[in-house]
């Protein structure tokens, strides 16, 4: 809290009588060691690096249409800077370090004021170095309410993460940035757990209606879910909402950084297993989060739910006659690439490996100081996304949502993380309406950290 008080010192001498307006109550978010018990109590807890203390980061919750202010104060050793994932931000609260903010230094804080556009479900992480930082837990759940939420007896967030520790000392596993995992498909943990338990249980009634907000917060991991005991129907997709409900039948696939609103009636009978459960590496179906059913919240569960009210400009126009941008996705373990520029220079598959670089998106490794593409504000987008690679890629686009456009012209539900599979095509189409510098990369952090990331300009 030193930061707090110098501040406030600073501000008196400028102006005595009148509030500083660095005193106005803009309420903290502060990046902060802690320790946290992540495995069993048989096992030592865990140090952590987090927002205020917690695994994940407190829930912020806002209205939609309203304005969200946070100071991001670092207490931590080393600079980070929080991202806003999902928002149709105003560019400059981005908070992408080295693009549109420099990195907050230990002891120093930044304001963060954002326009909420849009309701839905949304998360904020760490953007410095984020392949270390959001592993090592710097990440919150970020809900915007709609004014009429849909009716449901509960609504309640899960954010899936998992956690590479030593059973040993409860430590993560040091090794962040190790090249094998870089170039392959990632870091994956060794506890996978829901709001930061591994055993985490949630309490309801039979047929009680939950809306269930499912973030997933991993470095790299996909996860295949399904339900057990619950009748379900997914309403949004990374915040924004579908169309129409659509009833869950199969395995749903949450890739890093997706969200997933559902709409669930407890089916289950007292006593029976219910929950969330998740394809484990060996094949099996494990429970991520358990619903524990006790007494009845009505007779009969109530039937298909309404789709919820729509965000603005959720229509992508003029899709057809939009030029296509082509950006293979390539390199890595046991395909890797001819050759591709990194820092302004030309380099071959050995001397990228040598410089800890694994991948490239059209030729690009990391950000290049031109853009990929620059587009006039309004204008409609096709980047076509064709993994050349044998890991699958999760491709998020900062600033704006898109949708995936199929062979035949149709356009997919709007998100902006989608998951492209080794040897398979996505097309994205969005309306470049939101100007500034806005990052687009793959959400596998150690991928985006070793030359998956470029970056789009709208004037
Ligand atoms: Cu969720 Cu560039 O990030
Ligand atoms: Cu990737």
């Amino acid at each position: 809290m030193k930061m707090t008080r110098r501040l406030f010192c600073a501000g008196l001498a400028s102006a005595p009588f009148a509030r500083p307006a660095f005193a106005q109550d803009m309420p903290l978010l502060t990046a902060m060691d802690a320790t946290v018990q992540l495995a069993p109590v048989s096992y030592p807890a865990t140090p952590v690096w987090s927002y205020d203390g917690t695994i994940p980061g407190p829930v912020i919750r806002a209205a939609q249409g309203s304005r969200l202010e946070r100071r991001l104060l670092n207490a931590l050793k080393v600079p980070t800077s929080v991202h806003w994932h999902g928002i149709r931000i105003d560019n400059a609260m981005d908070g992408v370090a080295g693009l549109t903010q420099d990195a907050v230094p230990p002891g120093k804080s930044f304001d963060y004021a954002l326009d909420l556009p849009d309701a839905g479900t949304y998360w904020y992480h760490a953007h410095t170095n984020s392949m270390e930082q959001v592993a090592r837990g710097l990440s919150g759940a970020l809900i915007i309410e709609e004014a009429t939420p849909p009716d449901v007896d509960r609504d309640e967030v899960l954010m899936i993460d998992d956690w590479l520790l030593d059973p040993d000392t409860g430590l993560f596993v040091d090794d962040f940035a190790a090249p094998m995992t870089r170039s392959h498909g990632g870091q994956i943990g060794n506890l996978v757990g829901v709001n930061g338990r591994y055993d985490y249980r949630l309490p309801a009634r039979q047929n009680e209606r939950l809306r269930l907000r499912l973030i997933n917060s991993a470095n790299a991991q996909i996860f295949g879910l399904k339900l057990e005991g619950l009748t379900g129907w997914t309403v949004a997709l990374d915040g924004m909402p579908l169309a129409a409900p659509e009833p869950v039948t199969d395995t749903l696939v949450l890739a890093p950084a997706q969200r997933m609103d559902l709409i669930v009636d407890v089916t289950a009978e007292e006593g029976e297993t219910a929950g969330l459960l998740f394809a484990a590496a060996d094949d099996t179906w494990r429970v991520l989060a358990e619903v524990s059913v006790e007494g009845r919240a009505a007779s009969v569960p109530r039937g298909a739910p309404q789709p919820l009210p729509r965000n603005p400009r959720m229509e992508v126009v003029g899709v057809d006659a939009a030029p296509v941008l082509d950006m293979p996705l390539q390199g890595g373990a046991m395909r890797g690439m001819e050759g591709a520029t990194f820092d302004g220079q030309k380099m071959g598959w050995q001397e990228l490996v040598q410089n800890g670089q694994f991948w490239a998106l059209a030729g690009q490794v990391g950000m290049g100081k031109t853009p990929f593409a620059t587009l006039s504000r309004g204008e409609t987008a096709r980047i076509r996304m064709t993994n050349d690679t044998i890991f699958p890629h999760a491709m998020h686009l900062h600033g704006m949502h898109f949708r995936a456009r199929k062979e035949d012209g149709a356009l997919g539900p709007m998100r902006d993380t989608v998951l492209v599979m080794p040897n398979e095509t996505t097309e994205i189409a969005f309306v470049a309406d939101n100007p500034g510098k806005w990052l687009l990369h793959c959400h596998m952090l150690g991928h985006a950290a070793s030359g998956m990331t470029n970056w789009i300009m709208v004037t």
